[in-house]
């Protein structure tokens, strides 16, 4: 496997006029996982993105990456490094570009659901990303941004929900390729989860479930009228969000500005923010943080699915299919017990103030 995966990087890196880059999960052994990359970068590879996660770390055993790993990996080549894994804040890219040494970081899940999760870091490039931006889309933000002046800009990584989410369904409008509604759909949940588990506007999450359903169709005219039932959803949440504003229910004043001095303690369930999935019991280092049995945390996998929707939950099967078609060149790893490294405790911190603002049943 490892060898056919190397051919490939090789054949491609020799065949195409593009670089070719390479994303690969570690191995239980550093010395091995520090073979592959080294094997990867004389294959040819021109960039490598090392997920900090073995191949048996998955589903319930996710758990955290090893971002020790990704360092060894980062001096051990000369090609730029990408790290993945552990990425709930923008604390964590700051932490873990210093702790790495990398040259930059990928995150899927916590930009998914916080897509702002960068931004601090990024406010040059947004700008310059906008400023290449067709018109129409430019005017598009434009006008978003206009709509949100009065809400808390300067709060680093934690943008309202709503904002984040017309801004994407924008994008989304102005790509010539039709995005899947079964993705739009995932993605907005993913956004919209924080109102949903803050047990409040629970209509809102079945009136958009039913959306992607009815309309899955390769019609730009009917796939741009879908769009709009996902635009006109958000306003309707915008316009509770802001009624739960004028009502007090949002403690807009509890949310301190994420950076090196200020910890955020509590984030309105209006704002985006990371997700967090219970810890396999290994994984604290004999700390108990998640207290859920086996059947909650089965039934939590199972209202992930729900809420994502069953086109989601195909495509989270596909995705573990992928992972594996990714990783199979790890294919001799073997099972194993993932500890906590000194330098993450921000995600476990991370995770006991969330504990705090949401009920552990999540
Ligand atoms: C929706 C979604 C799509 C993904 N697609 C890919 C992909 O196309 N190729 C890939 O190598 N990994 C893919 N992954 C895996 C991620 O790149 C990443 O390795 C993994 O989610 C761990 O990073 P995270 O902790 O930031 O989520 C995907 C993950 C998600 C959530």
């Amino acid at each position: 496997m490892i060898a056919y995966s190397l051919i490939e990087v090789n054949h491609l890196h020799r065949e195409l006029s593009v670089p070719i880059t390479a994303k690969f999960r570690v191995y239980d052994s550093l010395e091995k996982t520090l073979d592959y990359a080294r094997m990867l970068e004389r294959a040819g590879a021109q960039i490598l993105t090392v997920h900090g996660r073995t191949r048996d770390q998955k589903g319930q055993l996710t758990g955290l990456a090893d971002w020790d790993k990704i360092r060894a990996v980062k001096s051990a080549v000369k090609v730029p490094v990408l790290a993945n894994g552990n990425i709930l804040t923008y604390k964590d890219v700051k932490r873990c570009l210093e702790y790495t040494g990398v040259e930059g970081i990928m995150s899927a899940e916590g930009n998914l659901y916080n897509p702002a999760v960068f931004e601090p870091l990024n406010r040059d490039m947004a700008n310059q990303y906008r400023a290449q931006l067709p018109v129409e889309l430019l005017d598009m933000l434009n006008t978003i941004d206009v709509r949100y002046t009065d809400h808390q800009h300067n709060r680093a990584a934690y943008y309202p929900i709503t904002q984040l989410s017309f801004q994407y369904l924008s994008i989304v409008r102005s790509l010539k390729t039709q995005t899947a509604l079964s993705a739009v759909k995932a993605h907005l949940f993913k956004m919209w989860k924080p109102v949903f588990n803050a047990n409040v506007h629970l209509d809102l999450r079945d009136d958009l479930s039913r959306i992607s359903g009815v309309l899955a169709s390769d019609d730009r005219e009917k796939w741009k009228e879908a769009v709009g039932k996902f635009e006109d959803l958000t306003k309707v949440l915008a316009e509770r969000l802001q009624q739960d504003y004028r009502d007090g229910k949002l403690d807009m004043d509890s949310m301190t500005v994420l950076d090196e001095d200020h910890d955020t303690s509590r984030i309105p369930y209006s704002h985006a923010q990371s997700y967090l999935r219970p810890l396999p019991a290994s994984d604290t280092n004999g700390a108990v943080i998640s207290t859920l049995s086996k059947r909650d945390l089965g039934e939590l996998q199972k209202e992930d699915l729900a809420l994502d929707g069953g086109a989601d939950a195909t495509s989270a099967a596909k995705r573990s299919k992928m992972d594996g078609e990714e990783i199979s060149t790890n294919g001799n790893a073997t099972t194993t017990t993932a500890t906590t490294k000194v330098l993450q405790p921000t995600v476990l911190q991370v995770q006991q103030r969330f504990t705090a603002v949401y009920p552990t049943d999540l």
